[in-house]
């Protein structure tokens, strides 16, 4: 199967050929960034050429260490914590770290719906993915039991994403904190994707970094919460000697992500209660988004799964189409409207539409999206 960025390409080049395409296919947020920003970003020019730490800067690494501990109430310091060239590459680095080189058969859990790239980096690291699909009729709901049930001696990972993308659900505290207590008591490391911590229209989320124990390892990026996916910063926190280990990884691939937008970072760290405010400026403005999409798809009689939390919304394709490719290939070419099959995250019968969106488009790309279902 084709890459959902050679997708997204496409949608791209009809756009650079003076089509007027509008696209929802990526999950890049369209917010703007927080002010203070450009001014950090300006002062730490002169200091940016040097290569930084690998796994990040110090003290901007004690900086989101102290966030998250005052966030989440555990004590975390800059040991903990991994910064890496994005939510992604931290992930590819723990997995990395996880499935040992040359040895067959290691297995990592994977929930369906997925982020397309989970399988992608199982396949590139030589794991062997083992899906638990769950059910569009309860909303995705995670069944703990089912995951402790597929843990197996080979299990190196388990791969959690709240809020979820594409499924747009958050999962209870009450499962965080029994998947917390699995990771430890099957001594297995569980990676909690929360890359979308920002996006909760429902007071639900609760990271796992609340339950942590040195089995959990939670993962955060800039793209999402600051949307500054071009800067390429993410950052993880785990147990102190699996960090050690990423750094020794990471060291031979980046040494470290780009210096200007980790030491502007670092001052936008510096000021806890901005960050804060923010978040909540830009959850509000998403939840906008979230409530005027629903309102559209349901006057429109268009199914889909309610969205608690994350910016991705997962719709089902019309009846007349037998999968979501040939449907997301029908409404680029007739309706100029560019969204994910979602072949890419296990399910072919719906498509996901990014929805951190302007409300113009929202409101346009559904409108074109429901002529369909007409
Ligand atoms: C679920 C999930 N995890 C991680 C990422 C990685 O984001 P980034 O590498 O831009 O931080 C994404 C980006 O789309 C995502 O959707």
């Amino acid at each position: 199967m084709k890459s959902l960025l050679s997708f997204f390409a496409r949608a791209k080049k009809m756009a650079a050929q003076g089509k007027k395409v509008l696209g929802f296919t990526l999950t890049s947020p369209e917010f703007e960034p927080p002010a203070q920003l450009k001014k950090y970003a300006a002062s730490a020019y002169k200091y940016s050429f040097p290569y930084l730490p690998a796994g990040g800067d110090f003290q901007l690494r004690q900086r989101i260490a102290d966030f998250y501990s005052r966030s989440w109430g555990k004590k975390f310091n800059q040991d903990n914590v991994f910064v890496g060239a994005g939510g992604k590459e931290v992930i590819f680095v723990l997995l990395s770290t996880l499935l040992e080189q040359g040895k067959q058969g290691q297995e990592v859990i994977i929930v369906s719906p997925y982020w397309a790239t989970y399988p992608k980096v199982v396949d590139i690291l030589g794991g062997k993915k083992v899906f638990i699909r769950t059910s569009d009729k309860n909303n995705f709901a995670l069944d703990v039991d089912k995951i402790e049930k597929a843990i197996t001696k080979k299990t190196k990972t388990v791969i959690i994403n709240t809020p979820g993308n594409p499924s747009g659900q958050i999962i209870p505290e009450d499962k965080i904190r029994k998947l917390a207590f699995l990771a430890k008591k099957k001594d297995v490391i569980i990676l909690f994707d929360e890359v979308y911590e920002a996006y909760d229209y429902e007071g639900l989320f609760v990271s796992a970094l609340k339950h942590f124990n040195k089995n959990v390892f939670c993962v955060f990026s800039a793209s999402k919460s600051f949307s500054l996916c071009g800067w390429r910063v993410g950052w993880g926190i785990g147990d102190k000697e699996l960090v050690k280990k990423m750094i020794n990884i990471q060291s031979e691939i980046t040494t470290s992500p780009n210096a200007i937008s980790q030491l502007a970072l670092k001052e936008l760290f510096s000021k806890p209660k901005q960050i804060q405010e923010y978040l909540v400026s830009i959850n509000k403005k998403a939840k906008m988004r979230r409530n005027l999409a629903v309102r559209l798809f349901k006057k429109n009689k268009v199914d889909f799964v309610y969205i608690q939390g994350g910016i991705a919304i997962f719709v089902k394709i019309p009846d007349s189409f037998k999968n979501a490719f040939s449907f997301a290939e029908k409404l680029l070419e007739e309706q100029k409207v560019s969204v994910a099959p979602g072949e890419f995250f296990g399910w072919k019968n719906y498509f996901r539409m990014n929805l951190a969106s302007s409300p113009k488009n929202i409101r346009e790309g559904i409108k074109r999206i429901a002529n369909y279902y007409k």
